[in-house]
């Protein structure tokens, strides 16, 4: 096998005599065809070698040497070399490479962790934290897939004077309800009586004020409350983490961080930099462009968000030799990653792990008729949207294909394929429009579009029977345009998940299904695949195959489960 970025980059470093690694990475499969198989951009030695990037481009093409059997044709446009190579090998190297499931390796040596879905204990998991779940979820699939070591926290919210109030308003009413069933939204009933309650009342604020502190001082009774809670709610989150599929490695959420928080305050007074504000203790960011100080500790002593995120980041630098440091959430958090990633530097650890610090935000959900908020309390119940997604892929399915067989679960995938795709084509910065006519349409940018194309090839497999072994394939017969779209495509694979990781950025890989489903439908209008003369049958077949492949493992990075037939 030929890898063509090896060979080309080596021909590049036996002029320049730059590190291979280096050259490999800056070499682009250029979009348009007409500029050949594989480009570089002579930019990237432009500073170096104090030249104009087409002068580089042109002294570069006149010294190359290469097989002509592997290159064939090398030009400039512009600042760039563009290199056209002998397509029969390059058509195999990608087959051989789908087909092989080779391990890829640029992560390796590498460990991320990702901070991601959160949800807050005896709150419901609500449409936002669906998605940083999913969001989170196909990064470390990506970034595992790639080779890197990836550690998932979930983070839960299982801390903060709301536990105070909770336990005050369970001591008061909780005789009342029945936490068996539907325990979140009896417990956020709770919540919002106590609440107002203590809105209006003095006393009660007081009482509240105190269950907190008995919690945090380890209260015997206010513990074993604040540990029914957790369970109840994490039993609840569990049912919609089995449906998404959801794992994480850690589940260290507030409480485990908030025993950390002196040791932060320690650090950060020895600095001098935390000073007194209006009662608090804070520290002042505006000569980093933060206008808003970080508050590390209120008026009355106790922390905040803030300290046990600072908290948390001493902890995760000494616990996990990481090199990037994602945190999954909505922009509204925006300010808050801005002003503890600031701090972190006080702290004093290794700046390899400050830098490694990234927030990656996302936009908001709507729903057709509005924004979602858990305070407005208009929110909608993740569960309850995924249940009327899967009811209504079943209506379809019902429709149009009343005898398949294990119907339940084939509208489970598309049901909850379609709403982690609807989660993930939208780019994260964006607000996602959540819809469930649009996300279940089989012929738009959907999940189940995606589902429906690789159940083609699946159907096509099994009427060919068998798929010839690659080293007996003529892959000449696979020049026209319609497959040369498709095999591009193929070969783009890896390419498309290192790019997720450069940006964080799922969109990407789901945008690229779509584009390989497409060109695929677009091959197979096109070209018969069955009934043709062997040859080509046998390549096209193969063909059909590698797309098949790459659809599921694509979409099983994004979190989806292909059915086999729908
Ligand atoms: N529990 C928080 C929320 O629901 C999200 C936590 C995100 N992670 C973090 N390390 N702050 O808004």
């Amino acid at each position: 096998m030929i890898d063509f970025k090896e060979e080309i980059a080596k021909t590049i470093c036996n002029i320049t005599n730059n590190e291979k690694e280096e050259i490999k990475g800056y070499i682009e499969v250029p979009k348009d065809t007409k500029n050949g198989d594989f480009a570089f951009p002579c930019f990237s030695l432009a500073k170096t070698l104090k030249k104009a990037p087409p002068i580089i481009a042109n002294e570069l093409k006149d010294k190359l040497e290469y097989d002509s059997n592997v290159i064939e044709k090398v030009e400039v446009i512009g600042g760039y070399l563009n290199f056209f190579v002998n397509k029969n090998i390059l058509i195999k190297e990608v087959l051989e490479k789908v087909s092989k499931d080779e391990k890829i390796t640029v992560g390796e040596g590498k460990t991320v962790l990702i901070d991601y879905s959160a949800p807050n204990i005896a709150k419901p998991f609500h449409i936002g934290h669906l998605r940083t779940t999913v969001i989170g979820g196909a990064l470390y699939n990506v970034y595992q897939k790639l080779g890197y070591k990836v550690v998932g926290i979930n983070y839960l919210g299982d801390y903060g004077t709301q536990f105070g109030k909770l336990i005050e308003g369970y001591k008061r009413w909780g005789s009342e309800y029945d936490l068996s069933e539907n325990p979140i939204d009896k417990l956020a009933e709770i919540y919002k009586k106590i609440n107002d309650l203590a809105e209006e009342d003095e006393e009660t604020l007081e009482a509240c004020r105190e269950n907190f502190k008995l919690l945090e001082n380890g209260d015997e009774y206010c513990v074993k409350l604040w540990n029914e809670f957790k369970d109840l709610s994490l039993k609840e989150f569990q049912k919609i983490y089995d449906l998404l599929g959801s794992k994480f490695d850690s589940w260290d959420g507030e409480a485990a961080m908030a025993t950390r928080t002196d040791e932060v305050i320690d650090i950060l007074t020895k600095t001098g930099k935390l000073v007194e504000s209006e009662g608090a203790r804070v520290i002042d960011l505006s000569d980093k462009g933060i206008s808003t100080p970080c508050i590390v500790c209120k008026s009355n002593g106790s922390t905040i968000y803030a300290t046990r995120d600072l908290a948390a980041i001493l902890y995760r630098s000494r616990t996990y030799d990481y090199d990037k440091s994602l945190y999954v959430t909505s922009y509204e958090q925006n300010l808050h990653f801005k002003q503890i990633f600031e701090v972190a530097k006080l702290l004093g650890i290794d700046e390899k792990y400050t830098k490694g610090l990234e927030h990656v935000s996302y936009g908001m959900v709507r729903l057709p008729s509005g924004k979602m908020s858990t305070r407005k309390g208009n929110f909608v119940k993740i569960k309850d949207l995924l249940n009327d997604t899967i009811e209504e892929a079943k209506k379809i399915i019902e429709a149009k294909n009343p005898d398949l067989e294990d119907k339940e679960e084939v509208a489970k995938r598309v049901g909850v394929g379609a709403v982690i795709f609807n989660n993930l084509v939208t780019s994260r910065v964006k607000d996602e429009i959540f819809d469930i006519n649009s996300m279940l349409n089989f012929q738009g940018e959907t999940g189940p579009y995606i589902q429906y194309t690789y159940v083609r090839t699946n159907s096509i497999l099994q009427k060919a029977g068998n798929v010839t072994n690659i080293n007996d394939l003529n892959v000449e017969v696979l020049s026209d345009e319609y497959s040369q779209n498709v095999i591009k495509l193929l070969g783009n694979f890896e390419d498309i998940l290192v790019q997720v990781t450069n940006k964080e950025e799922p969109s990407i890989l789901a945008k690229y299904l779509i584009d390989l489903a497409k060109a695929f439908s677009s091959f197979y209008n096109e070209n018969k695949i069955i009934g043709e003369e062997k040859t080509i049958q046998d390549a096209r077949v193969f063909l059909t195959y590698c797309v098949g492949k790459t659809l599921k493992e694509g979409a099983k990075l994004l979190g989806m489960q292909m059915p086999d037939k729908m």
